[in-house]
């Protein structure tokens, strides 16, 4: 379970031009569970995200995953926890796009010194991954010889190839077409349970249909859920 208490965000904090952009959040996410985030531009959607995945950080208020206060955790611990318990999906796939799709996949597997798996069992986990994403056949090819939504399949491989407790996704069908997104959202629907949560941010609410559950942000607040 996710459980932040009572979050808040202020950016270029103490400066004149400082700005509170998540005011006092708290939100319980159960193990297995789909989220949607919805807002429109500016609510905090992304700040919210950022501070889920770890990639930035809160002014007060507490992260708790299962029964780990984040808060706790030094730079190292909560860098190990990002990679092991979090994969991340963005609009813009955030592939490197000279690189094959498995290259990709293998990235995080290869970042993760402390798992010692070898060149075959990183390639073994990479190839799950892919197939899981329906990727396989294409997984030598260069990512900048694939489309939109094949790219954001080879993403989504990158942010599973670890089996994550949780993924999160930021606008991941923003940059496609209906039918494009709708795979995207399959997929990411599949992905969902075994306990591992799933959490989309989207201003579309054909999008938000997708989760079991929708919260709406505003303003950085959490005006529904
Ligand atoms: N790095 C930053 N520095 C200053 N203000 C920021 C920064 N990032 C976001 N903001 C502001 O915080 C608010 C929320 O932004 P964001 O979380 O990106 O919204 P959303 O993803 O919902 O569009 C916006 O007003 C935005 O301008
Ligand atoms: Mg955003």
């Amino acid at each position: 379970m996710i459980q932040l208490k009572n979050i808040k965000k202020t950016y270029n904090r103490g400066k004149e031009n400082a700005f509170e952009a998540l005011h006092d959040v708290s939100l319980e996410i159960s193990d297995n569970e789909m989220v949607a985030i919805v807002g429109t531009s500016g609510a905090g959607k992304s700040t919210l995200l950022h501070i889920l995945s770890l990639i930035d950080c809160w002014d007060e208020g507490e992260y708790w995953m299962n029964d780990v206060l984040v808060n706790d955790l030094n730079e190292t611990k909560q860098a190990e926890m990002r990679s092991h318990e979090i994969g991340v999906v963005l609009q813009d796939y955030a592939l490197v796009e000279d690189f094959t799709g498995i290259n990709n996949v293998l990235l995080p597997l290869d970042f993760d010194k402390a798992k010692k798996r070898t060149k075959k069992e990183k390639l073994t986990l990479a190839n799950q991954a892919l197939e899981q994403v329906g990727m396989r056949e294409f997984s030598s090819k260069k990512c900048n010889q694939l489309s939109g939504g094949q790219k954001q399949r080879i993403a989504i491989a990158r942010a599973i190839v670890n089996n994550p407790y949780m993924i999160i996704a930021d606008e991941p069908t923003g940059a496609l077409d209906t039918e494009n997104a709708k795979q995207i959202m399959e997929i990411l629907k599949r992905l969902q349970g075994n306990g591992r949560i799933v959490i989309i941010v989207t201003h579309d609410m054909n999008i938000a249909q997708y989760a079991d559950r929708v919260i709406r942000i505003e303003d950085g607040n959490i005006v529904n859920d």
